[in-house]
């Protein structure tokens, strides 16, 4: 009977003593003059399988040759190990060879260095960091999906292909079916009524304007996908692609909104840490010392609320020579990000941010200088959500669109959600990559997305 390694963990009483049959890899392998030891694992768990056999087989010397990272059949009994540790092994009665893999392999069994694992990207989810890593991954997006579904939400699909810029900050990667050597040109500007849609197009910076339209359907809505920005932005925490949940919610407002941020982080750490334990014991072990630790207490702990105010005062009474000083009014860096969550030691909500910083769809609060807009801070990763309650009133966002000097022909359908039942409405946008980062304590996003792209990058 063929199984998966992690149903032999999971019913080892029930397969002790008995013959089984397993397919998989070979990750390490050491041979004596009479016994050969194979580590064994077939990625449907962390744990690898110790597969014993001795020169009692017709094919024993043979089977000393086959290489690391070969794929094999292995036939066996399941029996109780002597290795300390170990609570069996498979006693070998049969190996057959699948797939050889040749001696230069580039995945030897011995340490590599991230940088190396990230030219090899191919390979490395076979390594024991990546495998833990995007198993990581996959288990937190299927807990996001239930902690939404099962409170109500509508799974929403936005749109990645766009004529809008959400945030406004410019930094859209342009698409374009245009033949770039022979662009439609028409009195000195690009022709765009002969580009495929008609119009100029990128790729979505967010879904949120889209996942409105479908809060005041649905009254709960999210979308979970990829979303692109154009920044060059060379840092630990930023890529051109990332993956991000932006939760909608009609009826609910600013305070609402982060009670909701609260809860689903929570529930989603306290899934991972439930149902990834060998991989979370394998980070808090060699990635980030008390990692479990650290995300148990804040599964109990309850998140700290500022507003931008109160941050930049707690920032300049602090004593350090900062590389920007913090000042009243403008944005927070990174420097600063990091002394605010490591002086409440955990998340923090900063609430209240100054308008001519945050985006043009935020509820301007009574003092005229100040948006409702919430980011969550954590130790590490930074910035890992970024909320709002958005601007409800028609003529208050016509008029912020004005400012801007935005052009409101293109974005109709989105002010006229504000005429046509308008109602209070919050939301915010999780990068996942970020939560990854502070859940597995890598603390690269290139190192918790399959296939990163960053500046310079866009290989495999
Ligand atoms: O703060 P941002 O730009 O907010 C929005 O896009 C809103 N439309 C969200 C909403 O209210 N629905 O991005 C949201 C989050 C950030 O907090 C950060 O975690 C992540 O997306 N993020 C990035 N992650 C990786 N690489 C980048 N370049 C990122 N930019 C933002
Ligand atoms: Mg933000």
């Amino acid at each position: 009977m063929i199984i998966d390694v992690k149903e032999l963990y999971n019913n080892i009483d029930k397969y002790m003593g008995k013959e089984i049959t397993l397919q998989g890899w070979i990750r390490n392998h050491r041979k004596q003059k009479e016994l050969g030891f194979i580590d064994f694992s077939d990625g449907t768990c962390f744990q690898h399988v110790q597969v014993v056999y001795d020169d009692q087989l017709d094919d024993f010397d043979s089977i000393t040759k086959y290489h690391v990272g070969s794929a094999i059949e292995v036939h066996g009994l399941v029996i109780q190990s002597p290795k300390e540790g170990q609570a069996f092994e498979i006693q070998t009665q049969k190996i057959l060879l699948l797939g050889d893999c040749p001696e230069d392999y580039p995945l030897q069994p011995k340490k590599h260095s991230r940088e190396f694992l990230r030219e090899q990207a191919y390979l490395r989810p076979r390594a024991n960091l990546f495998q833990a890593a995007f198993r990581v991954r996959s288990v937190a997006a299927y807990s996001i999906h239930k902690y939404f579904q099962e409170r109500g939400y509508v799974y929403f699909q936005a749109p990645l292909l766009t004529a809008s810029d959400c945030e406004g900050a410019g930094e859209m990667f342009h698409v374009t079916s245009f033949d770039l050597a022979h662009v439609p040109m028409k009195d000195g500007e690009v022709d765009y009524s002969k580009d495929m849609f008609d119009c100029p197009s990128s790729l979505t910076v967010s879904g949120q304007l889209e996942a409105e339209t479908f809060a005041l359907a649905y009254k709960k809505t999210y979308t979970f996908g990829p979303t692109f920005r154009a920044e060059n932005s060379n840092t630990r925490v930023h890529a051109n692609e990332f993956w991000m949940i932006e939760p909608e919610i009609a009826f609910c407002d600013l305070a609402g909104d982060m009670e909701i941020m609260e809860d689903m982080l929570k529930y989603v750490v306290s899934y991972v840490l439930e149902h990834c334990k060998d991989e979370m014991e394998f980070f808090d072990k060699f990635i980030e010392s008390g990692l479990i630790q650290k995300l148990e207490k804040l599964v109990h702990s309850r998140f700290t609320r500022i507003t931008h105010r109160e941050a930049i005062e707690i920032l300049q009474k602090a004593d350090v020579k900062w590389e920007f000083e913090p000042k009243q009014g403008e944005d927070i860096a990174k420097e600063h990000e990091k002394y605010i969550t490591e002086y409440f030691d955990g998340p923090v909500f900063i609430t209240d941010w100054p308008k001519d910083i945050k985006a043009f769809y935020m509820k301007e609060n009574e003092d005229g200088q100040t948006v409702a807009a919430v980011d969550l801070e954590v130790p590490g990763a930074g910035e890992i959500m970024g909320g709002s309650q958005r601007e409800d009133c028609y003529e208050k966002l016509v008029k912020r669109m004005d400012d801007l000097g935005m052009d409101k022909q293109e974005l109709y359908w989105y002010i006229n959600l504000r005429k046509f039942g308008s109602c209070v409405h919050s939301g915010f946008g999780l990068g996942f990559e970020r939560l990854l980062i502070y859940i597995t304590g890598i603390d690269n996003i290139r190192d918790v997305i399959p296939y990163p792209r960053t500046p310079g990058n866009c290989d495999f």
